[in-house]
């Protein structure tokens, strides 16, 4: 049945594809229908990490839900966590379009959406509506136009204005569509970045746990630094990785779009990165895997390599919600 939605969905362009998705979620009742169909939980499959449990270890990438306006919906489908964004402190359109391509030959997705968002205060006011208990990250960035000397106080300002309404922070760095947003992984930046939100966090009643979330394309120096930053601002874990720059070995036409690229392509790189991080910390840090998993074997195959959750984007566009559920099936039977 999926794939027959999906065929008629690929025939728009991937933007539009994307919206109509989104809408037909609204739909009143259709998510508690599938959630009739969808629906799988065993107390095997909650995992306390950074002080939270969660229901299940399969959770929704950032950027499908950017305003958190379809938390119910994703929770119906058997996701069990969901996180929004990136947001950024003011509402900003995005790069023009089109900026969304399906690489169909190679399982893949090259974005360049820029961050498009209706800014913190909004997004804080949707947050409020959820009706489903499901673990919201949030997901937070810069706006375009500002410098990544002042980038500090984006990241604040988000933090503070989300703080009532989501359960984990996610610092994203690592996002290639916004210039120069990458060069805040570099470790003095990163180190001034990550020690000030957590100590804005220690200002709360209750800390919230904080990821930081890392682009696939460093090197193993960078990501030594990141290990050493990571233990000195006490994070509580990191999510692997962001979308590619990488270009190898593609056969889709459309593959020199510029942006992100996300899927297949992505899976072996960022496995990669999960190992490497693991094993550099004896399997002590917390890491959300993300990139590529498309079956419950990829899911497995990151989970072995270190991973205690694991994220779904474009596995999700291509496979449906059914990956949910079989990947939470092969978790038990594991
Ligand atoms: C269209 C699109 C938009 C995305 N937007 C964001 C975003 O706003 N923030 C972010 O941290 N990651 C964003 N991502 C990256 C995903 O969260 C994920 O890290 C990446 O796609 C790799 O996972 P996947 O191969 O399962 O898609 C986006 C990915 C796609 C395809």
């Amino acid at each position: 049945m999926f794939y027959i939605i999906r065929f008629f969905l690929f025939l728009f362009p991937a933007e539009t594809a994307h919206n109509i998705t989104l809408k037909c979620l609204k739909i009143p009742f259709l998510t508690k229908f599938l959630k009739v169909i969808y629906s799988f939980e065993k107390t095997e499959l909650i995992r306390n990490i950074g002080g939270l449990n969660f229901k299940s270890p399969i959770g929704l990438a950032a950027g499908l839900d950017k305003n958190g306006e379809y938390i119910d919906q994703f929770a119906d489908l058997g996701f069990g966590f969901i996180e929004i964004g990136t947001v950024t402190p003011k509402g900003q359109e995005g790069n023009p379009k089109p900026r969304l391509f399906r690489l169909k030959e190679d399982k893949g997705i090259i974005n360049r959406m820029g961050f498009n968002n209706k800014g913190v205060e909004t997004v804080a006011s949707s947050l409020k509506n959820r009706k489903s208990s499901v673990i919201v990250g949030g997901n937070i960035g810069k706006n375009k136009i500002t410098s990544n000397e002042n980038a500090i106080n984006d990241y604040l300002i988000s933090f503070n204005a989300l703080f009532d309404f989501v359960d984990y922070f996610v610092i994203n760095v690592s996002s290639p569509n916004t210039p120069n947003l990458r060069n805040l992984q570099e470790k003095e930046p990163l180190k001034k970045l990550l020690e000030t939100v957590q100590s804005e966090n220690s200002k709360k009643d209750k800390m919230k746990p904080i990821f930081l979330k890392i682009a696939p394309d460093l090197t193993e120096g960078q990501l030594d630094d990141m290990i050493e930053v990571l233990n000195e601002t006490k994070i509580a874990g990191i999510i692997v990785t962001n979308t590619t720059l990488a270009r190898e070995g593609l056969r889709s036409t459309n593959a020199v779009e510029q942006g992100g690229l996300s899927g297949k392509p992505l899976f072996k790189k960022s496995t990669e990165i999960i190992r490497y991080l693991s094993s550099r910390t004896d399997g002590k840090m917390a890491i959300i895997a993300v990139g590529g998993i498309f079956s419950a074997k990829d899911a497995l195959e990151k989970i072995d390599a270190g991973a205690s959750l694991v994220q779904i984007y474009t596995g999700f566009i291509y496979q449906g919600p059914a990956l949910i559920k079989k990947i939470k099936k092969a978790l038990i039977k594991k």
